[in-house]
């Protein structure tokens, strides 16, 4: 629709709490605000919605025509929108549903809003279904899950920078200031590295078969980014079960044995370290606009 026509629109909606007459008169209305996938600047649609649970639905019927509207061009390409409702503005982040949902919530529209199946007869394609989820209502909460992400990742880089500070210090036999042979890997330091091994199975093995698919639902623009985090938990899994293979086979911890120890966490940290620093850039965005996390918090 060109802009002089939502105009208007736009200016009655904001000035009378969210409704407007004419043409609209008795449909609830939103305005999301997109960004122009073109232009990168805010674009401004009124819109009718179904609520659906704690989610706004959205349907880009452009009353028909044969193509899809601009703002759901513009969603596709970031979906991080802004929703007016009444007097209320809130961020959102907008998915595009898919297959047998799309099929049965266009129905439930269409119960609500008849209008929607004549614009669905007029036009060869699928008009889309939209849904909206608010995002970061409760803030402080919402954020701690991208930050116990950093927090949890934080312990493990710190514990394997320990770790080898220590395989280190006993490399080569070497002696300490007062001129003692350094001691051999100790039992502590062998269990140290077990336990570090087990944290790290079960957090990926959470995210695996959780957090991922989660995230993967409700943000489908992040399939390609965890698609390559899986696979870097294949790798990251190797190197672990190496250096688990490696602590478990330490016969006296001699000088050899703990240089070849000491090879296998830095080759771990090296390659932790990226996936860490990958998962964090594109995740925590995503985490910390999240309400609604389904698994519980790590501590
Ligand atoms: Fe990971
Ligand atoms: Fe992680």
């Amino acid at each position: 629709m060109p802009t002089d026509f939502n105009k208007p629109i736009i200016e009655e909606f904001r000035a009378n709490e969210g409704r407007v007459g004419g043409w609209f008169e008795g449909s609830p209305l939103i305005l999301l605000t997109t960004t122009g996938a073109r232009t990168g600047r805010p674009n401004v649609s009124p819109l009718g919605y179904v609520p659906d649970g704690d989610r706004i639905l959205v349907v880009a019927s452009a009353a028909g025509a044969p193509n899809h509207p601009a703002w759901y061009h513009n969603l596709l390409a970031d979906p991080w929108v802004t929703v007016e409702l009444g007097t209320e503005t809130f961020e959102a982040n907008a998915v595009p549903l898919r297959g047998e949902e799309r099929d049965r919530l266009f129905a439930k529209v269409v119960e609500v809003a008849p209008g929607y199946a004549e614009y669905q007869a007029k036009t060869s394609r699928i008009i889309p279904v939209v849904a909206l989820y608010r995002t970061a209502v409760d803030e402080k909460r919402a954020r701690a899950i991208g930050d116990e992400l950093r927090e949890l990742h934080d312990w493990f880089r710190q514990e394997l920078a320990e770790l080898l500070a220590e395989v280190r210090a006993h490399r080569g036999g070497a002696e300490d200031a007062a001129g003692k042979p350094a001691p051999a890997l100790g039992q502590q330091l062998r269990e140290r590295c077990l336990t570090f091994c087990e944290g790290l199975a079960r957090h990926h093995g959470g995210e695996d078969m959780v957090v991922f698919p989660h995230l993967e639902d409700r943000f489908p623009q992040l399939k390609e980014a965890l698609d390559r985090l899986r696979r870097e938990h294949v790798t990251v899994e190797r190197l672990r079960d190496e250096l688990r293979d490696a602590v478990a086979a330490l016969g006296t911890g001699d000088a050899a044995e703990s240089e070849r120890l000491g090879d296998e966490i830095e080759r771990l940290a090296a390659e932790l370290s990226a996936h860490f620093d990958y998962e964090e850039d594109q995740l925590v965005p995503a985490l910390n606009s999240l309400t609604d996390a389904p698994w519980p918090s790590p501590r």
